[in-house]
């Protein structure tokens, strides 16, 4: 196993101590696993099923059922492109599709780098500053084309 591998391990381990090994833990448990990986890794519903009560098919089943959960790896900064009706209408599409070329992935996307991930979301919420895009926790509206590549390179540019 490499030292990597273990430390995972570790952390894993160290969740579930701190959480609880009964059945309904289940969620707190995964959602701690989730903000130190930023997903499910299957190594981790292995482990827990491996040290605690709960079952992989348990584990699974609320990964798969709860949408807050992710399974597949995203990037350090998750971009979202709200495409409710008032971002719609507002130009969302447009948004999408800047996205799009300046990160050279599509939607639904990581980069190969893993510091974005690409998504259209339902309504954010803030429709009045539509159309509206978040990056991270931080959300930006009343945006472009133009705006919403210049989010990226002043981020980029360390900003
Ligand atoms: S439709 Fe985009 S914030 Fe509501």
């Amino acid at each position: 196993m490499c030292q990597c591998e273990s430390r995972d391990l570790d952390k894993i381990d160290a969740i579930v101590a701190r959480i609880g090994t009964d059945a309904t833990k289940a969620i707190p448990v995964l959602q701690e696993i989730q903000k130190e990986f930023r997903y499910i890794p299957l190594r981790a519903i292995e482990r827990i099923a491996a040290t605690t009560a709960m079952t992989e098919s348990q584990l699974y089943g609320v990964a798969t059922f709860y949408s807050q959960f992710r399974l597949a790896p995203v990037g350090e900064k998750i971009i979202k492109v709200c495409h409710g009706t008032a971002c719609h209408v507002g130009g969302a599409e447009g948004l999408t599709e800047a996205l799009e070329a300046r990160l050279g992935i599509r939607d639904g996307e990581t980069t190969a780098d893993m510091k974005y991930t690409l998504e259209s979301v339902a309504c954010l919420g803030c429709c009045s500053l539509a159309p509206v895009v978040m990056v991270g926790d931080r959300t930006y509206g009343k945006l472009d084309r133009k705006k919403v590549v210049q989010i990226l390179d002043d981020l980029e540019g360390g900003g």
